[in-house]
């Protein structure tokens, strides 16, 4: 079982004017892989989502950190950037994975700018803000973040698949 953490970035959300109803479907569809460590709503801003990604990965030492929101177009959407500016190394599979599988959907999957990447022994994935979006993505994704989970623990060298 893997420590997680959640942030979901929205200006509205944390002023308290929207429930934050993909924080929580992100917390329910991990129960499998692991426990929800902390959870936090965030402004969209770039320096306060990035320091709370840091302190939940140095200090916390939670392992695989989930955001929500910020990834679009909108003036004030700068969860990516915020992620890639801590970030040591980018996975890109995972955020191509979510956009190729959610564009059978919907064509709107293209305006996600997610991405993923790694700091030190943590992983940390964007996911759309709509509670469908990240239902849809996570759904992508979940099968291939435990094993690559394990990898970045060093609990596993083995990518053989039965
Ligand atoms: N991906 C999936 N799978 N399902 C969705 O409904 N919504 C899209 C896209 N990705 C969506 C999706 C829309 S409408 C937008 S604007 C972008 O994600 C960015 O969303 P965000 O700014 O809330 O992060």
């Amino acid at each position: 079982m893997y420590s997680i953490g959640i942030i979901t970035a929205s200006d509205k959300g944390a002023r308290g004017e929207r429930e934050d109803i993909s924080g929580k479907a992100i917390a329910d569809m991990l129960v499998k892989i692991g426990a929800v460590k902390q959870y936090v709503v965030v402004p969209d801003d770039q320096k306060l989502l990035a320091d709370t990604m840091i302190t939940m990965i140095d200090k916390q030492e939670i392992d695989l950190v989930l955001t929500t929101g910020g990834t679009g177009l909108g003036p004030r959407d700068v969860t990516p950037e915020a992620t890639l500016s801590i970030v040591e190394k980018i996975v890109p599979g995972i955020p191509e994975a979510m956009r190729a599988k959610s564009l059978e959907k919907t064509s709107r999957a293209m305006l996600s700018r997610a991405v993923a990447g790694i700091r030190g022994r943590s992983l940390i994935i964007n996911l759309p803000g709509s509670p469908k979006g990240v239902r849809e993505c996570l759904e992508v994704v979940l099968p291939g973040i435990e094993h690559g989970l394990a990898i970045l623990k060093g609990e596993t060298g083995e990518c053989g698949q039965a």
